[in-house]
């Protein structure tokens, strides 16, 4: 594998429109030669590199420390672009296309000869979206290049929803970070497999299952991805690799209670009570939890820390929000982190994946049965 080559790694503030098109400029001139770079897309930040070299691939790989069998998702600026990368193209991708992209949807397609193996670990599928940020499309658009980018995180953090984010993990080994803001979906893509015969989605996002449905009729959810923790190996064959990486493990064991709000609330102060000798202890609510947890005297308890994601109804908010939260529990070194789970509706089964995988498998029913039932490890 490639080695990390340092990079003095440059910032521009997006919303400045004099360091917008230097930015740019320089972003695509990194691309073009084989460097990394950093940028805002709806979803989460991406780690770019151009797709058809490579070297710079690998340096992804190398700056991530991300496994190798893991492929990349190659980032492209309309439909059209489409056509080269791939074997073949499905008679459903233009639906798809006209209702999704640009959007946080990734389709798996049978790859051409242009893609490198590296990009999509030696799988003969590709993954390919178009992503819903002027400043994704315009450097996409500069860079007259397809860009392989996986999330800009450290390999095993949470995803970066900030540029401090990404500064925070890869300073000195990207050569720009475009500053765009707040990502505005806070998620990652959907993963939609479309070379199985039912199209089949490996890793809920951005487009919920229901809205895949209403184009698709048929759509399936892989198992793996509503389980609790690692099931791959037993599950049969990996379709997406990325699955079976427990892609973000908080430092201090995390414990994920989901069922009715009136059976969870109970759950999550009994067992923030019982850790709290062991050290400070983190919540991880929405803003109905925090309402509840304080009732009971949360409020008056300093050894907790208390990360509040948004309304209970406000999906939409809660993803935009909880990766910093995590990020924010591993900052504030707590000894036991406890997490409120949502309906899996919509965009909550995302939000939901990425939390069970979070827990690893610390997931407890509430109010089956009147206590709480641990399940998994
Ligand atoms: O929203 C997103 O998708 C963000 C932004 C930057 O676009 N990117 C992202 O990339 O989340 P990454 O590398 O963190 O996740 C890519 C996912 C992994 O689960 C990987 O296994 C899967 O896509 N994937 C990539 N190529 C695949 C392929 N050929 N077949 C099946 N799954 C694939
Ligand atoms: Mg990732």
């Amino acid at each position: 594998m490639a080695v990390s080559v340092p990079a003095n790694t440059v910032v521009y503030d997006m919303a400045e429109s004099s360091a917008r098109q230097s930015g740019l400029a320089a972003a695509a001139q990194a691309i073009k030669a084989g460097r990394l770079v950093a940028f805002p897309t709806e979803t989460v930040y991406g780690l770019g590199a151009n797709a058809l070299d490579p070297a710079a691939v690998l340096g992804i790989f190398a700056a991530k420390e991300r496994p190798a069998d893991n492929p990349l998702i190659v980032h492209i600026p309309d439909l059209a672009a489409v056509r080269p990368l791939v074997a073949a193209i499905p008679d459903v991708l233009a639906g798809l296309a006209e209702r999704f992209w640009p959007g946080p949807l990734t389709v798996v397609l049978p790859k051409s000869a242009r893609v490198p193996a590296c990009v999509t670990a030696d799988l003969d599928t590709v993954a390919l979206r178009v992503p819903d940020h002027p400043v994704a499309l315009a450097l996409l658009a500069q860079a007259g290049l397809p860009i392989a980018a996986p999330s800009a995180n450290r390999s095993g953090r949470p995803s970066p929803t900030r540029a401090e984010h990404v500064w925070a993990d890869l300073a000195g080994k990207v050569t720009v970070i475009l500053d765009g803001g707040p990502a505005g979906i806070g998620v990652e893509s959907t993963v939609l497999d479309l070379t199985a015969a039912v199209p089949t989605v490996l890793r809920p996002g951005g487009v919920a299952v229901e809205q895949l449905a209403a184009v698709l009729g048929e759509v399936r959810v892989d198992p793996r991805a509503t389980a609790a923790a690692d099931i791959a190996a037993s599950a049969g064959p990996v379709r997406s690799p990325g699955m079976k990486y427990k892609h973000y493990a908080p430092l201090a064991p995390a414990t994920l209670v989901e069922g009715e709000p009136a059976a969870v609330y109970p759950v999550l102060w009994r067992l923030a009570q019982a850790a709290l000798p062991q050290g400070r202890v983190g919540l991880l609510l929405t803003a109905e939890g925090k309402q509840r947890l304080d009732t009971y005297g949360a409020a008056g308890e300093p050894r907790l820390v208390v990360q509040v994601t948004g309304p209970r109804d406000r999906p939409d908010i809660v993803a935009r929000t909880v990766y910093a939260g995590l990020r924010a529990m591993d900052d504030s070194g707590v000894a036991s982190i406890f997490m409120e789970g949502l309906p899996t509706s919509g965009l909550g089964l995302a939000i939901m994946n990425r939390l069970r995988r979070a827990a690893g498998g610390r997931i407890i029913s509430a109010g089956e049965g009147g206590s709480g039932q641990a399940g998994g490890r």
